[in-house]
């Protein structure tokens, strides 16, 4: 594969340079910044692209690469869109952000708002969010709404209460930025995680797996593919493969969303707000969007921990489960390049890895008990 001087220069900036340049910097020229906008940064992106040889090996895709976003500050993908949303609130002089979430968007929002000095208002689906990323919230000092809905009436409840906002004549309420992906200032941060995997590549992977949920982030990846490949970096693009937990899966055919309470790993929305690019992204790319189960899904995550090394969330694994599920039925290239993106970090969901596990071994403190316990 022939890698434009463009692309191996930014490779090489990115051995010499500080360990971790600040990411809107970096991509500036992708990126809707100038230099009016404050160059904030808690360390976003720059994840790790790992060589899965174990898990490659074992679903016959040698060529299997994990986008590890779990390594981001907040612990997801989010925080690439968020560090870019929060700049521009700032610099359009917000004094607020709000987000409705499942979770890491709320996460990320409470941090990016925190240390940018705002007030950060975050409204999620009762009874719904992992421990982890209601605590990341709620430490952060975020005001942490819950309301008895779901996520897509969290949404339209907070789209409506900031359209108000503008529409308010008297000038008095303070100007509050909604930082869901239907900001567009998301999707353009998150698309560098596309610039990044190009780069560790030395160009396109054949196949790009990513777990769908309001569609924000497959629509991001193949946004980022797009500038390189228009930019003269990259010669081709992925095919990309979205993958649902099947009973929340809205974008696949016959998978409507029918009972989201029973699905443990699910991404729980029934309308994604970028629904409509994910599908063009899909039809674009020669890919598909797909349902995985909940075992495959729980399946993947397990194995990724057993034989990479690597704990990520349950949606996730989504991407593992999806590729794993088309290998086996023998539609994917033993020979193809396949990056899987593990979007959010295992330690948020405690309560789902607890349902996985045994309780530890009981034993006293001596060499003689460990070895009985052990076995060796
Ligand atoms: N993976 C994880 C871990 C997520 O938290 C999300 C979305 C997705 C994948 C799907 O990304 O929405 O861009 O298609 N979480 C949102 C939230 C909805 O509020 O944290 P998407």
């Amino acid at each position: 594969m022939r890698m434009s001087d463009v692309l191996r220069q930014l490779r090489q900036q990115r051995t010499t340079a500080d360990a971790r340049p600040r990411l809107m910097e970096r991509y500036a020229a992708f990126l809707p910044v100038s230099g009016a906008t404050p160059n904030i940064t808690l360390g976003e992106g720059y994840t790790p692209l790992v060589h899965a040889r174990n898990l490659g090996r074992m679903i016959g895709c040698p060529l299997l690469y994990l986008k590890v976003e779990g390594m981001n500050p907040t612990g997801s993908f989010k925080d690439r869109g968020m560090v870019v949303a929060v700049a521009k609130a700032m610099e359009e002089g917000a004094r607020a952000i709000i987000c409705a979430s499942t979770g890491n968007t709320a996460a990320s929002a409470a941090a990016y708002g925190a240390a940018a000095g705002l007030d950060v208002a975050v409204v999620i689906p009762h009874g719904q969010i992992a421990a982890g990323k209601l605590l990341q919230a709620q430490v952060a000092g975020a005001r942490v709404i819950a309301v008895k809905g779901n996520f897509d009436e969290a949404l339209v409840a907070v789209r409506d209460l900031v359209a108000g906002n503008k529409d308010a004549a008297d000038g008095a309420s303070p100007s509050i930025a909604l930082v869901n992906s239907v900001n567009p200032y998301r999707i353009a941060g998150q698309k560098t995680a596309a610039f990044e995997v190009c780069e560790d590549l030395g160009g396109a992977p054949d196949y790009l797996a990513i777990p769908v949920g309001n569609a924000g982030n497959i629509t991001a990846y193949w946004e980022g593919f797009t500038d390189y490949l228009n930019a003269g970096l990259i010669e081709t693009r992925p095919k990309m493969l979205g993958f649902q937990a099947a009973g929340a899966a809205p974008l696949v055919d016959g998978h409507a969303v029918d009972d989201p309470h029973t699905v443990a790993t699910a991404i729980k929305i029934g309308k994604p707000a970028s629904g409509e690019r994910a599908l063009l992204a899909r039809d674009e790319s020669g890919g598909v969007i797909e349902a995985v189960s909940d075992d495959e899904i729980l399946g993947a995550y397990r194995d990724l921990a057993r034989h990479e090394g690597i704990f990520c969330e349950p949606a996730s694994a989504a991407s593992v489960a999806g590729v794993r599920k088309m290998a086996a039925a023998g539609r994917l290239d033993p020979g193809a390049t396949i990056v899987c993106v593990l979007t959010g970090h295992g330690l948020k969901d405690p309560d789902t890895a607890q349902r996985t596990v045994t309780s530890p071994h009981l034993a006293g403190p001596s060499a003689i008990e460990l070895r009985a316990a052990l076995g060796w």
